[in-house]
C-alpha cells in the first residue's frame, strides 16, 4: 500500500506532472525521518522550519495526549480553556512588556490576516478613515493567502490573482549602502498620514532566499514610523521561538513593533496554531458598547486545546537551560562550518544568524528560486540522508535546537561535498 503513489493526493508547492514521486516517511524521531524501506534522513529545515524540538518529543507528545482526554476542542468564543490561558500568559511574560493581548488562529498566514485586519480596523474603529495603506519589504513572504500575498513580493507564485490584492506600497529592505534613501522614501511614504501600518519580516526574510538585514537599520525605520502613529507588524512566523539565536528577532531592536505574528516552532512542529500579539492599546480601539467595533475574525480551530497544550510544553523546552544552551551550540557550530567553506569559489554569500545559516551558490542563472541547481542539490543530500530543501540557488540549513554534533558534522560534510561537486558555471 505505502509503496503507490496516491492518486487522490494533490501536494503543495509542487508541480504533479514532473515531481518525483514523494518519499513516504513511516515514522521519525528526534532529527531522523525514516522512510518505508528504512532510509533514514537528518532533517536540517526543521520539516518547513517547525520542529524546533525535533520530531516525536515524548514530553508534547505527552501533553497532547493528556488534553485529548480532557478536552480535545472547544468554541473559543463565549468559551475558553487553561491550555489557552497558560500559552497567552506565558507569552506576555517572554515577549516585550508593550505586548498585553493575545489573538489565536490556525497558522502563520492567519496570523498575518489577524494582524493586517487589527491594523486596518484599529483607525477605522476611531473613525480615522484615510489610515488605509500599508508598507511592506520588497522581497516579502508573509504567507498564501490574500491579505498575506498582497504584503509579499509579486511573483510567480501569485501571477494568477495580482488583480484581486490590494494596493501595497513596498520599500528595499535598509543597508548600510542604502539607509538613508530608503529613511527618506519611507518618510515620503508616511508623511501624508495616510498609512495605517508597516509589516516586515524582521532580520531575516526567509523564503525568499534568507536575505538577512541588521537591527539597526530596522530599528531607524519603526522609530520612524512610531513618530508617525504607523503600527508596525513584526512577522515572525519563521524568525520566533529562537530560530535568530534570540527568543524573539525583535528582542535585537531597541524599538518594539507594536503588533507580532506567530506560528511555526510555537506547538514544536506538533499542530498547527497561529497568534498574533498586540499591544495594549490597539485592543482599547476595538473595547467598547458599539458591537460594530469587534473584531469580527475567527476560524473553527481557533486556541485548539491540543495545539494549545503542545504548545506550552513546546515552550517550556525552550527556555529551559539545556536548549537555550543549545542554540548557543549550534550558532558556535554554524560559525564553524561558516570558516570552513568561506572560500569555495562557487560560493555568492554566505548569511548567518542564530540557528540559520544560508549558503547563496553562484551560478550563471543568477538568484532565483526557480534557478535549477537547487533541484540537483536537494536530490544529492537527500542520497546522502540529508533532508534540505533550497530555495534556488540559496542553501541553508536551520535544524531542530535537538540536533547532535555527528548529525550536524554530517549535515555539513555532505553539503561541502556537494559544494565541491557542482562545477563553478561562471
Ligand atoms: C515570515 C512568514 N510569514 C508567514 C508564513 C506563512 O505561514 P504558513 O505557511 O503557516 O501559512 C511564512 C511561511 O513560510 C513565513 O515564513
Amino acid at each position: 500500500m505505502t509503496k503507490e503513489i496516491n492518486q487522490t493526493i494533490w501536494h503543495p508547492f509542487t508541480q504533479m506532472k514532473t515531481a518525483a514521486p514523494p518519499i513516504h516517511i513511516e515514522r521519525a524521531k528526534d532529527c531522523t525521518l525514516y522512510d518505508e524501506d528504512g532510509k533514514e534522513y537528518i532533517d536540517a529545515i526543521s520539516s518547513w522550519w517547525v520542529n524546533i524540538h525535533g520530531h516525536c518529543n515524548s514530553t508534547i507528545a505527552e501533553a497532547i495526549s493528556d488534553q485529548a482526554k480532557k478536552l480535545e476542542q472547544v468554541i473559543f468564543a463565549g468559551f475558553t480553556h487553561t491550555p489557552a490561558k497558560v500559552l497567552a500568559n506565558s507569552l506576555i511574560d517572554i515577549l516585550p512588556a508593550t505586548f498585553s493581548k493575545v489573538f489565536y488562529s490556525d497558522n502563520g498566514s492567519t496570523s498575518v490576516e489577524v494582524a493586517l485586519k487589527m491594523a486596518l480596523q484599529f483607525w477605522h474603529n476611531q473613525d480615522i478613515y484615510q489610515k488605509t495603506k500599508i508598507i511592506a519589504f520588497e522581497n516579502a513572504y508573509h504567507g498564501d493567502t490574500f491579505g498575506a500575498m498582497s504584503v509579499g513580493a509579486k511573483n510567480a507564485f501569485n501571477a494568477a490573482f495580482s488583480k484581486h490584492m490590494f494596493h501595497v506600497e513596498f520599500l528595499k529592505v535598509p543597508n548600510s549602502e542604502n539607509i538613508d534613501q530608503v529613511t527618506k522614501e519611507f518618510q515620503e511614504l508616511i508623511e501624508q498620514n495616510d498609512v495605517a501600518a508597516f509589516i516586515f519580516e524582521p532580520l531575516i526574510q526567509g523564503s525568499n532566499g534568507m536575505l538577512m538585514h541588521e537591527p539597526e537599520y530596522l530599528d531607524q525605520l519603526i522609530s520612524i514610523a512610531q513618530q508617525k502613529n504607523v503600527i508596525c507588524i513584526a512577522d515572525e512566523v519563521m524568525t520566533g521561538f529562537g530560530r535568530t539565536g534570540r527568543n524573539f528577532a525583535i528582542n535585537y531592536l531597541e524599538n518594539t513593533p507594536e503588533i507580532i505574528c506567530l506560528s511555526k516552532g510555537i506547538t514544536g512542529g506538533f499542530m498547527p496554531l497561529g497568534v498574533t500579539v498586540c499591544a495594549q492599546y490597539i485592543y482599547d480601539a476595538f473595547y467598547s458598547d458599539e458591537r460594530s467595533k469587534t473584531f469580527f475574525h475567527g476560524h473553527s480551530y481557533t486556541a485548539n486545546p491540543l495545539a494549545c497544550a503542545a504548545a506550552n510544553a513546546s515552550l517550556k523546552l525552550l527556555l529551559d537551560k539545556s536548549c537555550q544552551a543549545q542554540i548557543k551550540e549550534i550558532e558556535k557550530s554554524h560559525l564553524a562550518f561558516i570558516n570552513q567553506i568561506k572560500n569555495l569559489s562557487n560560493i555568492k554569500e554566505i548569511r548567518h544568524r542564530g540557528t540559520i545559516v544560508a549558503i547563496e551558490v553562484d551560478t550563471t542563472e543568477g538568484s532565483s528560486y526557480f534557478n535549477t541547481i537547487g533541484k540537483d542539490i536537494y536530490n544529492f543530500c537527500l542520497n546522502e540522508g540529508v533532508l534540505i530543501r533550497p530555495l534556488g540557488n540559496v542553501i541553508y540549513i536551520m535544524p531542530p535546537y535537538c540536533i547532535n554534533k555527528l548529525e550536524l558534522e554530517k549535515v555539513y560534510s555532505v553539503l561541502i561535498i556537494c559544494l565541491n561537486q557542482l562545477k563553478k558555471e561562471k
